[in-house]
């Protein structure tokens, strides 16, 4: 594997970073019985509260906002998309995740992305219809406003409804994000139709109406789950992909449904951290890192040691995100042995405090002896329910491609599997046989919305990002941060690194890692990579000593807010 980062990885990092401290949002307010919501946009936090002012739950305002951050955010998430939803119910304390993933279509297969040679042909698991899976969102929303909600979908659908139809105005980020997918977005007429101007990046403050997605938005409020897998919306869905050379059949859509999974759970210290279960790689990764980190004494360490062994458990963790990881209806995963305190204690003794592992030594390793530009947001009702939720349309625009009359962008979710064993994706992730294409397979991921509690008293984080492969790692950071009892400001803040086992390189934000500290780890045998921007948006909730406490992560254009 050659230590470069592809150059398309740094210029989409670029593009979801910059903009420092642009409308940067942060509240606090003490006393519990309190709501509060961060979202990646306003708007999407404003139909939030609405939902919760007209008497909804944290399920509802989720619906609310899921659907509304698909209208405001078409290029991190939609229906045209998937995603995770993890609930917590504030009675019975249980947790659920809500797995609206994307499926492989039936008629995918695991070279269809590849020539004759065996290569893989590059784009077209990015832009276009044969990079889409089927959705998963709809179905979620639909299935989270039955089951958990308690207004109708003709309720908590009027936000986004509204938005679509009225418009919203274009920001830097859209402009930029725009920018970044403006050919892909050029080659589907009804994409360009709505997102762009006049074929062009749409000057700041113009107004994206979207009559087509509010119709379908619509179809959903009144059938459901039907309105959108099924009858005229399914009929044009399929319609559309179909004539842009993709493989969706009307059986795809009938079939796709979501799933209802129990959440990885593990502890770090005091805390119980409740993560994304696979197909997410998130709860799994997450969990090992800190079995790892919890042999050290991180607190008392100079800024040098302290990422060392941070970076040494991200390369184990993600080693095994490669080799162990996809989708569990499909394959066998080891879940309770990497999560487990035993292997975490077996991993340490490859470490040595001093000096890096190179990837490369750890390549062969097996953990057991036996078989084994997406959005976040966080909400808490007045009652306790809490969701962390990520969503996503997997590159910013996803496929770029809309299929006419429906107003729903296409994912491409599809990069996410591994088009080759041992061919790095878009965000350089590598992976092999189980997380290969197969009919109806979900493709493995790394978003990570997770709840944070401290077994010891009522104190909680509700936290997540988007980012790709650089995920699992800022939530990794935000988590030590609440667990340090750093405050929502700081943890937002934080400057970020990431080691991803391949390329076996510390992927650094710009300017954030004194010259000092970047020598001691080139003593210890690290390679350093400076990013030429700074990454993520997380949205996070604190609840500390009764203080509820909100932060939308100053990198993106987000809004937090504290509801009495
Ligand atoms: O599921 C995943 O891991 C990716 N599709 C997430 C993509 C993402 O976070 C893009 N973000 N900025």
């Amino acid at each position: 594997m050659k230590n470069s980062i592809p150059k398309s990885l740094y210029l989409f990092y670029l593009l979801i970073s910059t903009f420092l401290l642009f409308n940067y949002s942060v509240v606090q307010a003490s006393s519990s019985g309190q709501a509060a919501i961060a979202t990646a946009h306003p708007i999407a936090t404003r139909a939030g509260e609405q939902i919760l002012k007209q008497g909804g739950n944290a399920f509802d305002a989720a619906v609310a906002i899921s659907a509304t951050l698909a209208v405001v955010e078409p290029f991190g998430s939609g229906l045209g998309g998937g995603g995770f939803w993890l609930l917590q119910d504030a009675k019975t304390k249980k947790t659920i995740m809500i797995d609206g993933r994307e499926t492989a279509p039936l008629s995918a297969n695991e070279t269809m992305y590849q020539d004759r040679q065996g290569n893989v042909i590059k784009g077209l698991s990015i832009n276009g219809a044969l990079a889409a899976g089927i959705p998963g969102e709809p179905a979620a929303l639909v299935h989270i406003a039955k089951k958990y909600g308690r207004l109708p979908l003709s309720k908590s659908l009027v936000p986004a409804i509204q938005v679509a139809r009225k418009g919203f105005r274009v920001t830097s980020l859209y402009r930029r994000m725009v920018n970044f997918r403006l050919k892909a977005l050029r080659q589907s007429p009804a994409a360009a139709k709505v997102f762009l101007y006049r074929n062009k990046v749409p000057y700041p403050g113009y107004l994206v109406q979207q009559p087509d997605l509010a119709k379908t938005l619509e179809a959903i409020a009144v059938h459901g789950h039907a309105g959108f897998y099924q009858g005229d919306v399914a009929k044009a869905l399929v319609k559309g992909v179909q004539a842009a050379n993709g493989i969706w059949s009307l059986k795809d859509l009938a079939s796709y449904q979501v799933k209802e999974r129990q959440p990885i759970v593990g502890q770090y210290k005091n805390y119980r951290i409740i993560s994304a279960a696979p197909p997410s790689s998130g709860g799994i990764a997450l969990v090992t890192m800190l079995n790892i980190l919890e042999h050290y004494d991180l607190e008392k360490m100079q800024p040098a040691q302290r990422i060392h062994l941070l970076v040494e458990a991200m390369r184990r963790a993600y080693r095994d995100r490669a080799e162990f990881l996809g989708d569990p209806d499909f394959i066998s995963i080891p879940v309770n042995e990497l999560v487990s305190k035993s292997y975490a204690k077996k991993l340490v003794k490859t470490m040595t405090v001093k000096t890096a592992t190179p990837s490369s030594d750890l390549k062969a390793a097996a953990p057991v002896p036996q078989g084994r530009h997406t959005t976040h947001f966080s909400v808490v009702d007045k009652e306790g329910n809490k969701v962390s939720a990520t969503l996503s349309v997997n590159y910013p625009f996803g496929s770029a491609f809309m299929p006419p009359g429906t107003g729903v962008l296409l994912n491409d979710e599809m990069d996410d599997f591994s088009s080759k064993p041992g061919t790095p994706n878009v965000y350089g992730l590598v992976g092999n046989k189980n997380n290969a294409i197969a009919p109806g397979k979900r493709m493995l991921s790394s978003m990570s919305p997770t709840i944070v509690e401290n077994i010891n008293n009522s104190d909680y984080a509700v936290i997540g990002t988007p980012g790709g492969s650089r995920i699992i790692t800022m939530v990794l950071h935000g988590i030590l941060g609440f667990t340090e009892g750093k405050s929502v400001a700081a943890i937002v803040n934080k400057p970020r690194y990431h080691h991803q086992y391949l390329p076996d390189i510390i992927q650094i934000e710009k300017g954030s890692m004194p010259y000092k500290v970047r020598k001691a780890l080139e003593l210890m045998q690290h390679t350093l990579k400076e990013l030429r921007g700074r990454y993520g948006n997380m949205q996070l909730i604190i609840n500390q000593n009764n203080k509820m406490m909100a932060a939308s992560d100053p990198r993106g254009e987000g809004l937090a807010l504290v509801i009495k």
